[in-house]
């Protein structure tokens, strides 16, 4: 009789994912080059106070500030944290579940990062906490379906390690109807909102993307399965994700909303 796996889970009191910030900006550069539409959604004014929740290396914070609205940066991530120092910008290390922000803000905003955290309710009352009445909440972020066949291939292949992808990721990634729900649950009025398909060009290839953003996943084999398995998972995905000139593209879907607080 085959055996069923022992699965490893993770708890949210853990980080599900490591960042190296050298990696990050030589791969992962695409993520804030494609933020153009949740950056005009927000509409930064000067002498607005803006805080860039999961700001990771500063690139979006930057762009932000440009505007003349006075930016903080806040990151759990010290390596992504000290690459946005080195830009001039204003950050604070904090975890986005226990935000220290009471009443300061105009606006939040967040690109490509709220999804990294499966307790929601927490982030949420601490971006409620953090606004002053009427203040507005502007992010994108992994939504329903995101990155559907990465995240298969990869189980699949990990499984035969007894690890369970998904829940040591801890990625949260939610349909539009059950993300209103929890917004409007904790004091938010929507404004707009939409599930977005977007296919992205990943320039540097699938194994590179699985080394920067699967990191903390791939940190729990042993150190000699590692190279192995990411050829593995990048195998899989050929038929998926790879184009007829070789170039490989990731079938991320965007969550982008604008909601107000109370
Ligand atoms: C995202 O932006 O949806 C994302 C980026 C890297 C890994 C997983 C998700």
């Amino acid at each position: 009789m085959a055996s069923t796996p022992q699965t490893e889970h993770t708890t949210q009191t853990e980080r599900t994912q490591t960042w190296d910030a050298a990696r990050y900006a030589a791969n992962g550069r695409f993520v804030a080059n494609l933020a153009g539409e949740v950056l005009s959604m927000l509409d930064a004014k000067a002498g607005e106070h803006i805080l860039d929740l999961g700001c990771g290396d500063g690139a979006l914070t930057e762009r932000i500030a440009a505007s003349g609205a006075e930016v903080t940066g806040c990151d759990a991530d010290a390596s992504m944290l000290a690459a946005a120092k080195l830009r001039g910008l204003t950050t604070v290390q904090a975890d986005m579940r226990l935000l220290p922000f009471h009443g300061e803000f105009d606006a939040v905003f967040s690109n490509a990062a709220l999804h990294w955290v499966t307790d929601q309710t927490s982030v949420i009352r601490g971006i409620h906490r953090a606004l002053k009445p009427g203040g507005r909440f502007v992010a994108e972020m992994g939504g329903l379906g995101n990155i559907a066949s990465l995240r298969t291939a990869l189980s699949a292949v990990l499984r035969r390690f007894h690890l369970d992808a998904e829940a040591i990721g801890g990625s949260f990634y939610p349909s539009e109807a059950d993300y209103r729900a929890l917004l409007e649950a904790n004091g938010f009025r929507v404004v707009t909102m939409a599930l977005v398909p977007r296919p992205t060009l990943v320039k540097a290839g699938m194994e590179e993307w699985l080394r920067t953003f699967r990191s903390g996943v791939l940190a729990r084999l042993p150190e000699l399965d590692r190279e192995p398995v990411i050829a593995e998972v990048t195998d899989l995905l050929r038929p998926m994700l790879c184009d007829g000139s070789g170039q490989w593209w990731a079938d991320y879907v965007r969550l982008r909303f604008h909601v107000e607080r109370d």
